[in-house]
């Protein structure tokens, strides 16, 4: 396996998956893993991630030279080339110019890290000091157009690195220099997260077995993945459980039922709205909604999970971006998303939690569910929906009024989507209810309504994304359609920022 040293990027994730993607098994570990467990398992070789940190700062992530010495391959990327630098004896500074954003760089010598790359291409650079003087025994591979060093080697200890970053689909070839180093690693490209599914269901075989256990199922990918899952292994001894929260889309619990009915997995359904939307009353701070909604979310459904005989564990669909995101390297993406899940429930209850998912990706799953389980693709491609509902996407307070009018709207631009062949272009779309009314003209009479927004974005990861391009025979109807159809509305605005800044949901 190939091991990432995380020294706190964003990106580090999508460094991840892309070898994953190649076909090699990989795992994240923070930065100060101690040696022993780095040299753990068949470890093949090691990436070091870049990181919002100079080599400089105080607490920068420094982690062990003895890293660059255990005999495997090395790759550096951006502020993993800048530490690599550092440490071995060269110097780092400040830039002149620093480097955001797309820039060109050129091949300067002979690199197998480059094979079959072209002379020169783009790349996406993300960086303020640069590589002044490289340290021994290294010779560069690439400048960029600044004359800066992008890359560097030192092919007697197998040490590579780039100041760019190839994890991201913005660099031309970057997959390819991601695959001409697992090629210098000798890695095993065995990684196939199909064939991982006969593990894991062998492994539940084993746990399970004349055991009862029950789930939370939202009609998310990766709940309603790993209940089919289980209810294979042990059938009715699984006991999946749907808490409508009152902050759900329209009809949402109908079409989970609809959509997950040939695989007999005998949901329960619970309609707690009324307790929801009672505490929610008045409440405008989003954190304290997501806390309200959270702590309801456990009370409703440790009731429910009491009335279950003989439950001893809890089936959650944690992925490996969970996991990862609970381990505290500064300046890493932990802080960025404040999810609520039934955590708290199983000590209280003392049940087991089993996380048959949680070393693999949302794309991973998603082979698994279409592959293995011959899941449908609305359920498969599903856009994410978050356990907070409804009430992250309207700004302040909630109440029935207000969810109204976003379920209309909301299902009026999901539909139309479906209908344009759209949906599966986009990663994620909604409607919201912005704070405040606007005023407008209907017939003849002047109106002070809400104001619905639109939200469109593609991305990967969900940790970065784009707003999708409509084109304006798709987009004006769509308003069109939201104006006259729903009561209570009079504008509706496109939303057009990127993330980051700002984030996917409004609250
Ligand atoms: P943001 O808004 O952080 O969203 O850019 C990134 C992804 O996470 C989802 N999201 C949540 N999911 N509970 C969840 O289960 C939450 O509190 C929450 N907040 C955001 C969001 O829908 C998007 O897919």
């Amino acid at each position: 396996m190939i091991k990432i040293v995380d020294c706190g990027s964003q990106l580090t994730q999508n460094i991840a998956r892309r070898i994953r993607e190649l076909g090699v098994y990989t795992e994240i570990i923070p930065f100060n893993t101690s040696i022993e467990r780095i040299k753990e398992q068949d470890l093949e070789g090691i990436v070091i991630s870049g990181g919002q940190f100079s080599v400089y700062d105080k607490g920068s992530p420094t982690y062990s030279k003895e890293v660059l010495n255990l005999g495997v391959p090395i790759l550096g990327i951006c502020y993993g080339q800048q530490s690599i630098a550092h440490l071995l004896g060269g110097k780092v500074s400040p830039a002149q110019s620093r480097e955001y954003g797309e820039t060109k760089v050129k091949r300067t010598d002979e690199s197998q890290l480059f094979h079959k790359v072209s002379s020169d291409f783009k790349v996406w650079m993300s960086h303020g000091d640069v590589v002044e003087q490289l340290p021994e025994g290294f010779e560069t591979i690439a400048v960029s157009e600044n004359n800066h060093v992008a890359a560097m080697q030192m092919k007697e200890r197998n040490i590579y690195s780039v100041q760019f970053h190839p994890e991201v689909d913005h660099t031309e070839n970057g997959r390819v220099i991601l695959d001409n180093f697992l090629g210098i690693c000798n890695a095993q490209r065995t990684w196939d997260p199909t064939k991982e599914y006969d593990k894991i269901v062998g492994g539940l075989r084993e746990k399970l077995k004349g055991k009862v256990a029950i789930g939370g199922i939202s009609g998310g990918v990766d709940s309603s993945t790993v209940s089919v899952l289980v209810n294979q292994v042990i059938g009715k001894n699984y006991y999946p459980i749907f808490v409508d929260n009152g902050l759900l889309r329209l009809n949402e619990a109908v079409r989970v039922e609809e959509s997950l009915k040939g695989f007999n997995l005998g949901i329960k359904y619970i309609d707690a709205s009324r307790r929801f939307l009672e505490k929610l009353q008045g409440v405008e701070d989003p954190d304290e909604k997501r806390k309200i909604i959270g702590h309801e979310f456990i009370a409703v459904f440790e009731e429910e999970a009491r009335k279950i005989q003989g439950a001893i564990y809890l089936i959650q669909g944690t992925l490996y971006p969970d996991v990862i995101e609970s381990v505290p390297v500064y300046g890493s993406s932990s802080k960025i998303k404040r999810h609520h899940n039934v955590g708290g429930l199983p000590e209280k209850m003392g049940l087991e939690v089993v996380e048959p998912f949680r070393s693999l990706f949302k794309d991973e799953v998603r082979k698994i569910a279409e592959q293995k389980l011959g899941m449908p693709n609305h359920i498969v491609w599903r856009h994410p929906f978050p356990g907070p509902g409804l009430a992250v996407r309207i700004i302040g307070d909630v109440n029935e009024e207000k969810l109204r009018i976003v379920r209309e709207a909301d299902d009026i631009f999901i539909s139309e989507l479906m209908k344009r062949g759209l949906y599966y272009e986009i990663s994620q779309a909604f409607a919201g209810l912005l704070g405040g009314r606007a005023v407008g003209v209907m017939g003849d009479a002047g109106t002070y309504e809400g104001i619905v927004g639109l939200r469109a974005v593609v991305t990967n990861d969900f940790m970065t994304a784009d707003w999708y391009r409509f084109k304006d025979t798709d987009i004006g109807p769509i308003v069109n359609r939201i104006i006259n159809e729903v009561r209570g509305v009079n504008r509706v605005l496109y939303d057009k920022s990127q993330k980051p800044p700002s984030t996917i949901e409004w609250e």
